[in-house]
């Protein structure tokens, strides 16, 4: 059942191109729009809508930070995203105008599925995204988009990951579309982009031996810090979180722009620090910036793994390790920058002797707070 793999989560991290693909089937018509009707929410309540708030944990809260940039950016609306841990018992201010979005995998996760309880009782409107039909989480909520990663046997998340990101994207245009702040004809060029996205993980998979390499070289280390910005910043955190749960290792992603704020401190001779550049096209602003984080750790000693753009060629004389991942829009990055990640925790884990699929002291579905 593991269809030829040591693990299952290999097969599941290899499974990610036809994940996305079938996250996309049948959610766009012949002429280029979303046909999300699925999702059972009158077009007039989506248009009243003023604020949304994603709830979620773990890998799923990743999801929901990277969802909050293509909102914000595509529908203009507000967007807050929390911990479903703390948002329950925080008293959020909630009403009939907040569109709530939770996101789990399982379908099942307590603290989701008791913070989407307190939005509804709010009389907000509440929106799952999710990868078990019929689970608690989706029968609770006013409506539903399932993602379609397929099961996820794994006890870390990776394809479902990567259809949750697919599934946030989904809505945000389906919300521009329905709002009118997103035209047929850009939907249709951010459909065209997204469509391209799985041959592109395909692509990644294909280049992943150097980065298992690279891996088994730093098993014996004690801490890797990540670093991002913008949706970047999101994909260091889930890289971080991967690398504690499979390889109990400690790990922490920044926002790269925090660096001097304090994180810089952590960095002494031959640590590793992973760093995902954004596209030097679009907001080379960002790109600039974190070409000089990555001089300023790498002139204290760090030793730099660098995730960036086919032809990026401004980073090469400062990594010291370079990944190469394929051009993307800089939103959509995130679904071709995560996997390397992946690949790197679950080979250092395997190099560390770890169970890899069933890592210590983690449930695949956490149904108790
Ligand atoms: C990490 C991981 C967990 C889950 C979290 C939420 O790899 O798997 O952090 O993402 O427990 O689970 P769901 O999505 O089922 O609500």
């Amino acid at each position: 059942e593991k269809g030829g793999y040591d693990y299952f989560m290999l097969k599941e991290i290899a499974e990610q191109p036809k994940a996305v693909a079938d996250t996309l089937l049948g959610r766009i018509d012949a002429a280029g729009s979303l046909t999300l009707d699925e999702v059972r929410i009158p077009p007039g309540v989506l248009r009243e809508v003023d604020k949304v708030v994603i709830v979620a944990c773990g890998t799923a809260f990743h999801a929901g930070l990277i969802a909050k940039y293509a909102i914000e950016h595509w529908t203009r609306i507000p967007c807050e995203v929390e911990l479903a841990s703390e948002f329950r018992y925080r008293d959020p201010i909630l009403d009939s105008r907040s569109l709530v979005i939770a996101i789990s995998q399982s379908g099942e996760t307590m603290d989701t599925l008791m913070a989407l309880r307190h939005a509804r009782e709010q009389g907000s409107c509440v929106l799952a995204i999710c990868n078990t039909n019929g689970s608690t989480i989706p029968r609770e909520s006013d409506a539903v988009l399932y993602t379609h990663a397929g099961p996820e046997v794994a006890v870390a998340s990776t394809k479902a990951f990567l259809t949750q990101l697919v599934a946030c994207y989904l809505v945000a245009l389906y919300l521009g579309q329905v709002r009118g702040t997103k035209w047929a004809d850009e939907i249709r060029a951010v459909i065209r982009d997204l469509a391209q996205i799985s041959g592109q993980v395909e692509r990644v998979l294909e280049t992943m031996e150097p980065v298992r390499e690279l891996a088994r070289s730093l098993a014996e280390k004690r801490t890797v810090l990540f670093l991002g910005r913008h949706v970047g910043y999101p994909v260091a955190l889930e890289g971080a979180l991967k690398l504690k749960e499979l390889a109990y290792m400690h790990a922490e992603g920044f926002a790269a722009g925090e660096l001097k704020h304090g994180p810089i401190a952590l960095v002494e001779e031959d640590l590793p620090v992973v760093v995902v550049v954004p596209s030097p096209r679009g907001r080379s602003v960002l790109h600039d910036k974190i070409v000089s984080n990555i001089q300023e750790i790498r002139a204290r000693g760090a030793r730099t793994i660098v995730i960036a753009e086919e032809g990026d060629e401004a980073v090469v004389p400062y990594a010291d390790h370079l990944v190469r991942i394929p051009a993307t829009p800089t939103l959509l990055q995130p679904l071709v920058a995560t996997v390397p990640l992946q690949v790197f925790a679950c080979e250092l884990a395997t190099a560390r002797g770890n169970e890899v699929d069933q890592p210590r002291n983690l449930a695949k579905s956490v149904t108790v707070e």
